[in-house]
């Protein structure tokens, strides 16, 4: 593995050999034998807000023995339209790897193409790969190692967003069922259904529909960062979508409910929902830094 750009280009078994190594790393956290990173500066590069990410990668690094560099766009030449590709063809002589979050993913592409280093996408507009890795982690340690096989997964509300479209990557790579529940407009294209070919994608305007029987479900803000001038009309023909009590009603027995934080509670979940699923959700974000450190490990390895 050279880049960490999507879920898309990951195999089945390169998701599985990740999940497996971020096991072993959290139970091993500040005992490693391994310093892949030692002797390296890794960049991170943001042009989004973050708390989990930005952390977990900056601890992650560092505990790998790495030296985590912080570099805001808003600081940057980037920032001023410096063009992405001679950012990364700089960056690229002077430090060891990249972590970027940015709305384009053809900028993650370009940088990964023209700095020749490990590149990871801390999120874009179109996908949320590190995230999905820890949500993955989490559920093995809630219901065991590749039990997504027998269940059913949900995701509400914003269902074609970055972590929407990771976690039907998810389900094509791993081969789970996975029904997403929101409007129509929200819903994949039948082009883009086509083109993922994945017939356990099950789309559905029925919130019920969605949620029945599912043993995971999941949910993400319906706002995601860029797209707050779409707030009031959004909104709006979202709250069908709102993962509260009453819909869980229908969930399976034994169900957990997720969500990539940060959460907006009356909006895509409710207060109770988050506070009775708390200890699966702050897992989660926990389970950012020990994924990621897998995914670090295996690109300096590589
Ligand atoms: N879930 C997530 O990526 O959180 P941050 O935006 O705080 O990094
Ligand atoms: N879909 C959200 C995820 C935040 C971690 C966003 O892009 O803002």
């Amino acid at each position: 593995m050279k880049t960490l750009l999507t879920i898309e280009e990951l195999s089945g078994d390169e998701i599985r050999e990740l999940l497996s190594l971020g096991h072993r790393l959290k139970a091993q956290r500040g005992r490693h034998e391994l310093q892949p990173l030692k002797g390296q500066s890794w960049a991170l590069i943001f042009s989004k807000s973050s708390t989990r990410t930005r952390v977990s990668f900056e601890t992650g690094i560092y505990e790998l023995g790495g030296r985590p560099m912080f570099l805001s766009t808003r600081d940057m030449q980037l920032g001023r339209g410096e063009p992405v590709k001679d950012t990364a063809r700089v960056l690229g002589r002077m430090v060891h790897g990249a972590v970027i979050r940015t709305f384009a993913q053809q900028d993650v592409v370009d940088f990964a193409k023209y700095s020749g280093i490990p590149t990871i996408n801390a999120l874009t507009d179109q996908e949320h790969p590190c995230q999905i890795l820890a949500d993955l982690m989490t559920l093995e340690e809630i219901y065991g190692v590749g039990a997504w096989k027998e269940m059913k997964i949900a995701f509400l509300g914003d269902v074609n967003n970055n972590m929407g479209r990771s976690w039907m990557w998810a389900a094509k790579r791993l081969g789970f069922t996975l029904a997403l529940g929101g409007p129509a407009e929200a819903l994949p294209s039948e082009d883009d259904l086509r083109a993922l070919d994945c017939p356990s994608i099950i789309p559905t305007t029925d919130p019920i529909e969605a949620v029945r029987d599912a043993t995971l479900i999941n949910t993400d803000t319906w706002i995601s960062m860029g797209q707050e001038d779409q707030k009031g009309t959004k909104e709006k023909a979202f709250y069908p979508y709102q993962v509260n009590k009453e819909l869980l009603r229908h969930a399976s027995e034994g169900h957990s409910v997720f969500h990539c934080l940060p959460a907006y509670r009356g909006y895509e979940i409710t207060d109770d929902v988050l506070e009775a699923h708390a200890v699966a959700i702050f897992t989660e974000a926990e389970n950012r830094l020990h994924a990621q450190k897998a995914v670090l490990q295996t690109l300096a390895c590589s």
